[in-house]
């Protein structure tokens, strides 16, 4: 099943070079004074059931300036008096532990990734990051995602502590540092763009997967297996974000993740989902129709949604603010409704945050920051104002219109009941203009028909 549509998928990126990394460090610590002290922890494995852990997912700002995603670790970063130094501290090499849950690097091999400046072990941390505490004046660490550390901290910064008795050092301001590791996480760099670019190279293979199935009468969940299977088949870690099939009616539903009805000849089906690589998401939706053909009534929104995501795409320029995505959408979204009927105001009365009749259909924005967390940071508005749009952003574009006919609150123009329509892209910004990473994916109406299994 997969063989045929992974056959072209290009050849995997290399790994992020000892450069890329350490840039990303500098740019951090070229802002910093040297009294910081900055403290990157790793969650804890969290417990699902008895002794059977989640699937663990490290800190994407430990993974975005160490490259390292390994379960008990920390990083940090300190000034010595002549250059910054990067440390971490990970599990050390244990032959028993390894026979039963796999290899480590230990403190030798992650020293030797060239990362990094130090390693230590995990079991060593408290009494380092003491040291480290007692000569620092200004900490860096976001809390609440490991408590022992927190505490560490707490108890540095209060009067209870040795040092400050004594001598009077210690720390004295605690800081969040992840609004600013935020804003060098929003620009991409090239190696970054080539991990994105294959996380929607696999995703758009998994959905082509998926559309080639004869589906009539599959259940949504046989869909979904297609897909993430597609995910894993190309290499990739897994799901970024928990998939959403919705056959019928359950494509008017947002953030509908039930997945277990069956499909229809006749219905649309909305999928969105998309494979993590390297930690980066990609976030894709297609809407097709199950036995591959679309009814007239499905082809008119189909057409005004294309319409609106092309001309959202095609806003995403250098130099625009953010929004402006989401403005060309909602225009063309609004003039497409008018034109068939379905919103009876004028195009001005229809786009009205408050009475136009458009968020009726579109309730939803147009896009967010994608990178390594699907819903990426990066202030939309930094100081009160929209932020304009830089080569290297990558964000989402997605708009849609959702007719369900159970919905109370309105009433559905009976030619379009239970039609949920969403089409999502991912979308890198350039000074050449837009670059759609998700192009492998087949979003016309033709191609689609033409793919879509009868
Ligand atoms: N898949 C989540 C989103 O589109 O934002
Ligand atoms: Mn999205
Ligand atoms: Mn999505």
């Amino acid at each position: 099943m997969f063989d045929e549509v992974f056959q072209d998928l290009p050849a995997a990126p290399a790994p992020f070079s000892v450069d890329e990394v350490r840039a990303r460090q500098a740019r951090l610590t070229s802002s910093l004074s040297k009294d910081t002290l900055l403290l990157l922890p790793a969650p804890r494995e969290s417990t699902r059931s008895n002794d059977v852990h989640y699937r663990y997912r490290s800190s994407s700002d430990l993974m975005y300036l160490t490259d390292w995603d390994q379960p008990e670790s920390m990083g940090y970063a300190m000034h010595d008096g002549s250059s910054w130094v990067w440390g971490l501290f990970v599990q050390p090499k244990d032959t028993l532990k390894e026979i039963w849950e796999g290899r480590r690097l230990g403190v030798d091999g992650v020293l030797a990734l060239g990362m990094v400046d130090r390693a230590h072990s995990i079991h060593d941390r408290e009494d380092i990051v003491r040291d480290l505490l007692n000569d620092a004046s200004r900490v860096l660490l976001r809390q609440h995602v490991d408590h022992e550390l927190d505490e560490l901290v707490r108890v540095a910064m209060t009067e209870r502590s040795r040092p400050r008795q004594q001598f009077g050092t210690g720390p004295v301001v605690l800081e969040d540092p992840s609004a600013r590791i935020a804003e060098l996480r929003l620009r991409k760099s090239d190696e970054e763009i080539a991990m994105m670019r294959h996380a929607a190279d696999i995703s758009s293979r998994a959905h082509v997967a998926a559309m080639k199935l004869p589906s009539n009468g599959l259940n949504e969940r046989h869909l979904q297996a297609v897909i993430e299977g597609g995910f894993v088949y190309g290499g990739g870690d897994g799901w970024a974000y928990p998939s959403i099939v919705g056959s019928g009616v359950n494509a008017t539903v947002l953030h509908y993740n039930v997945n277990n009805d069956d499909c229809v000849k006749g219905d649309v089906v909305l999928i969105d989902a998309g494979t993590e690589y390297r930690g980066y998401a990609s976030d894709i939706t297609r809407s097709w129709p199950v036995g591959g053909t679309f009814s007239e009534a499905q082809r008119e929104i189909y057409t005004v949604v294309l319409d609106a995501q092309k001309a959202a795409i095609d806003a995403c320029q250098v130099g625009e603010p953010y929004n402006a995505p989401h403005e060309a959408a909602r225009r063309v979204l609004a003039e497409g409704l008018i034109a068939l009927g379905v919103i009876n105001q004028s195009l001005d009365e229809a786009l009205d945050a408050e009475t136009g009749h458009l968020r009726d259909w579109y309730m939803h924005n147009t896009g967010h920051w994608l990178g390594l967390d699907v819903h990426d940071v990066g202030i939309y508005r930094p100081n009160g104002e929209p932020r304009l749009l830089e080569s290297g952003m990558v964000l989402t574009v997605e708009p849609g219109l959702y007719f369900g006919a159970w919905r109370p609150d309105v009433s559905c123009p009976p030619r379009y009941a239970d039609i949920g329509i969403r089409i999502e892209d991912d979308v890198l910004v350039t000074e050449a203009g837009p670059v759609v990473l998700s192009d492998a994916c087949p979003k016309e109406l033709d191609a689609l028909e033409a793919i879509v299994g009868a």
